[in-house]
């Protein structure tokens, strides 16, 4: 953003987690110029850091304010927020949105209002927090083909896979530190479940393959169910383990993208991936692998992301999506992934169509074993298997799972 003497006025919705963390910017920045115009919530009694003043309740008259240069959605209902955006794109206007799954859910629709009204939609916050990927995606590599971005792109559940991790505290401890501290969704399940990483995933694809996919499309397990046996099973084999989004795509082959828990090892750029922090590994063809790791939850970190699009979108820049001309048709299922599975009795596992399945030890109650299973196979079979409460991850790359096996039932059965 220039330095400037006149103002640009902004107006935001929302007054959460986000919305503190990008006012408190623009207070902290007074040279650029950017006052606020109002913040529109929905609650009149609540305790906030400002005076009742600062607030408006009427979403409408926010929106019909023609003394306003550009708007913030920051709020975290994804279906008010759409209808927010919406309007502002219909009426041509700039806006800069948090709201990851707003974005993923109706990104053609919001794609087509751009085109159609000339309004621009900017929502780098919706992505990894502070880590400037989609921009990085849209703009640098936006002629440059990739072949894979993955990470780790949820901060609330690799908070709590850390404190599993490190500090062996419950599942439910840790959850309720990550609500406290301001990472978690309003609704947790949305995090754990792996639908706020798979959201970021699809709008990641969006840009990085130019393929826009609906997040109900994509194989996506959580970690809700994971279990102190698999932490102590990655802690083993020298492996932590983590929520891994990855969109893959080979030369003239189809794009795959799933969310899933994963083994991670230790040399890899992933493993250092802590607590709430995000981190992301692009693959170019001709660049080659770069990573990036920044925190990917909270109030600045996520504000100033909120802040570095209103700057952008201020200064004319709205996202090319140029791959999206050239994107390969099609995501195919045929692929067959490698899985840990674990669950609390054999029986759960009957029924399932796992294939090439060696059992890992059964020196506990619970029942480890490494097999494979097409896509398509484990997404018709998800609903069972979230039931049966099983705890399922990929298996380390470039690790074979005879390898696995030797080196696991070594290293678990000496350290149990
Ligand atoms: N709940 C999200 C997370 C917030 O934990 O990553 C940032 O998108």
């Amino acid at each position: 953003m220039k330095i400037r003497n006149d103002k640009r006025r902004i107006g935001i919705f929302g007054f959460g987690c986000v919305g503190q963390g990008l006012y408190d910017i623009i207070q902290a920045n007074p040279q650029y110029g950017l006052e606020v115009a109002s913040i529109c919530v929905k609650t009149r009694n609540k305790q906030r850091s400002l005076p009742a003043s600062a607030f408006s309740y009427d979403p409408n008259q926010l929106l019909h304010d023609e003394s306003i240069d550009i708007f913030a959605e920051l709020i975290s209902d994804a279906d008010e927020a759409l209808t927010i955006v919406r309007h502002l794109l219909k009426a041509g206007k700039t806006v800069v949105s948090a709201n990851k799954k707003m974005v993923a859910e109706n990104l053609s629709e919001l794609l087509q209002l751009q085109q159609q009204y000339g309004g621009v939609l900017l929502y780098e916050a919706a992505v990894c927090g502070s880590i400037p990927i989609v921009r990085l995606l849209d703009s640098y590599f936006g002629a440059e083909p990739l072949k894979q971005v993955s990470g780790v792109l949820n901060g609330s559940s690799n908070y709590i896979l850390s404190k599993l991790y490190y500090e062996g505290i419950s599942y439910q401890e840790a959850l309720a530190q990550a609500q406290a501290l301001g990472f978690a969704e309003a609704d947790p399940t949305l995090d754990v479940q792996g639908n706020d990483a798979l959201n970021k995933l699809c709008i990641v694809a969006a840009h990085a393959f130019g393929q826009v996919v609906h997040p109900e499309e994509v194989l996506c397990f959580g970690m809700q169910h994971i279990h102190a046996e698999d932490v102590a099973l990655a802690q083993a084999i020298g492996a932590k383990i983590k929520l891994v989004a990855s969109a893959q795509q080979a030369a003239g082959q189809q794009l795959r993208l799933q969310v899933l828990p994963a083994f991670v090892l230790s040399g890899n750029e992933l493993f250092t991936v802590d607590a709430e922090f995000n981190g992301v590994q692009v693959e170019a063809e001709f660049a080659g692998t770069q990573f990036l790791k920044g925190r990917g939850a909270g109030s600045h970190p996520t504000g100033s992301a909120v802040w570095a699009d209103v700057a952008a979108a201020l200064s004319g820049f709205r996202y090319s999506y140029s791959k999206k001309q050239t994107a390969t048709a099609g995501r195919g299922e045929t692929e067959v992934v490698n899985l840990y599975i674990r669950a609390a009795e054999a029986a759960l596992l009957e029924n399932l169509p796992l294939q090439e399945v060696l059992s890992l030890t059964d020196a506990t109650h619970q029942v480890q074993v490494i097999c494979s299973i097409s896509v398509s196979e484990l997404r018709k079979h998800q609903e069972v298997i979230e039931k049966a409460g099983i705890f399922v991850a990929s298996l380390p790359i470039g690790l074979n799972k005879e390898e696995l096996l030797a080196a696991s039932t070594e290293r678990y059965l000496s350290f149990v």
